[in-house]
């Protein structure tokens, strides 16, 4: 879908074909586990300002707006791993950077955004002759900010020896390019590198495809533990037993839970990742992805017997929701049962798990590019919130949803919040 925009137009998820491998390979290493040790520490410290705010919140009232201080945590995270800029969003909601990622999110969509993608769709020369754009005002002050980034970083860029580690995502990129330009020109293979438009594309993509997402994932996984308590008792638990066992397992003595929880220990907890998951199929955010045929396929079943015919253009959709809540995938689809996710019980033929039918994050080549970091702060965020809070149901509990494009976004949502 054409826009005319130099940024929408250069997202990740709407080029094709060659640009997008281009831009995908220049992306991806910048989600690689190695470079997003960099932000842990960013992930790590505003947790503790979301602690702050939330003990602050619950000594006057233990009846808190949980999207308040989840989204206040992943605003801050995303503007400093994106711009590498420091802000606290809960107690400084008028900084216009915030103001202005906020218009981006699904929130703030206007009517007339609505409308313009509708006639980007179906008209795409009508978009051109119209001039009309997304959000102008908010793409240009964004922009702008990610512009002198650049401009600074490439500066340092021609002169090595005072050029820093990246530390923010406009950095990591240039980096990785500067790298693959490296590699391909002593291979003799040609070169082609990232524009400004493309860039600043990539970096606003956290705001429009990162933020309520990542958001939605921590609040849902909240609101599905605060209904069952039970859960709730043993995940919290084996966190401390996991602990417990990491701490034993250093040999410097250490038992800082934000030392221990790190991207490599986050595979020990065990029932946690059962229960992330589990929630990641049972309230499902991206409720379907779609994908264009590039050429006419017959699909169909091993004994022939079935097929379908697709020709090319034809764009396919597969309805991620509809995956996760089917009997023939998962047993007891509607209920909340972390323990299907267990590695003993995945592979036990009585209790259905149907792995290929798990899509929260898509699949194949052009699976959600930023999985890792998603998984980074959403996991951590979580391990730390539960192993500090007892969270429950409130009278003036309401999960109500809206709906952006594909996903299904949570409104404000109110839960009892007491300190461990
Ligand atoms: C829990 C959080 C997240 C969920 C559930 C999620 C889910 C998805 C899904 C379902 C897709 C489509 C994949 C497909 O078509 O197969 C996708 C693509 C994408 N996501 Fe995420 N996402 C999350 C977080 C993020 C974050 C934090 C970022 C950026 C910082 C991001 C950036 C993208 C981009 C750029 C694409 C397009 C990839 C491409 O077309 O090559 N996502 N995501």
């Amino acid at each position: 879908m054409m826009t005319y925009d130099p940024i929408w137009d250069n997202f990740l998820f709407v080029v094709n074909d060659e640009d997008w491998k281009r831009l995908r390979a220049i992306i991806s290493p910048t989600f690689s586990t190695g470079k997003l040790r960099k932000v842990k520490y960013y992930i790590d410290e505003n947790i503790q300002l979301m602690s702050k705010h939330l003990d602050e919140k619950i000594a006057n009232d233990p009846a808190v707006n949980m999207k308040q201080i989840v989204g206040g945590f992943t605003m801050d995270t995303i503007i400093q791993i994106s711009m590498g800029i420091k802000i606290d969003s809960i107690q400084d909601p008028n900084n216009l950077i915030i103001q202005n990622a906020k218009k981006l999110f699904g929130q703030d969509i206007s009517f007339q955004d609505l409308t313009t993608f509708a006639l980007a769709s179906a008209f795409p020369n009508l978009m051109e002759w119209m001039g009309r754009k997304i959000q102008p005002d908010a793409l240009n002050f964004l922009a702008n900010i990610s512009k002198d980034i650049i401009k600074k970083k490439r500066e340092e860029m021609k002169t090595k020896q005072q050029s820093q580690k990246g530390s923010n995502f406009i950095e990591l990129v240039l980096e990785v390019e500067e790298e693959q330009k490296r590699i391909l020109e002593q291979s003799g293979k040609p070169f082609k590198h990232i524009n400004n438009d493309e860039l600043i594309a990539q970096c606003v993509t956290f705001f429009t495809a990162g933020f309520d997402t990542t958001s939605s994932a921590i609040l849902y996984a909240t609101y599905l533990l605060a209904s069952n308590p039970d859960k709730q008792e043993k995940l919290y638990e084996s966190i401390i037993e996991t602990l417990k066992k990491l701490a034993k397992e250093r040999d410097d003595g250490c038992d800082n839970p934000y030392e221990l929880i790190t991207f490599e220990s986050l595979n020990n907890f065990e029932y946690f990742n059962a229960a992330f998951n589990e929630s990641m199929r049972s309230l499902t955010i991206v409720t379907f992805i779609e994908r264009m045929a590039t050429e006419d396929v017959r699909l169909e079943t091993s004994d022939k017997k079935t097929w379908f015919d697709v020709k090319k253009g034809d764009i396919i959709r597969i309805p991620i929701i509809d995956l996760h809540n089917d009997p023939d995938n998962f047993y007891d689809p509607q209920k909340f049962i972390p323990e299907r996710f267990l590695a003993e019980n995945m592979s036990n033929p009585e209790k259905r798990f149907n792995k290929s039918a798990f899509l929260p994050f898509g699949s194949g080549p052009r699976k959600c590019v930023a999985t890792n970091l998603a998984f980074i702060e959403a996991k951590i965020m979580l391990i730390h919130l539960f192993r500090l809070y007892r969270i429950s149901l409130h009278s003036k509990t309401k999960l109500d949803f809206f709906v952006n494009f594909d996903s299904l976004i949570p409104r404000d949502i109110v839960m009892q919040v007491e300190k461990r």
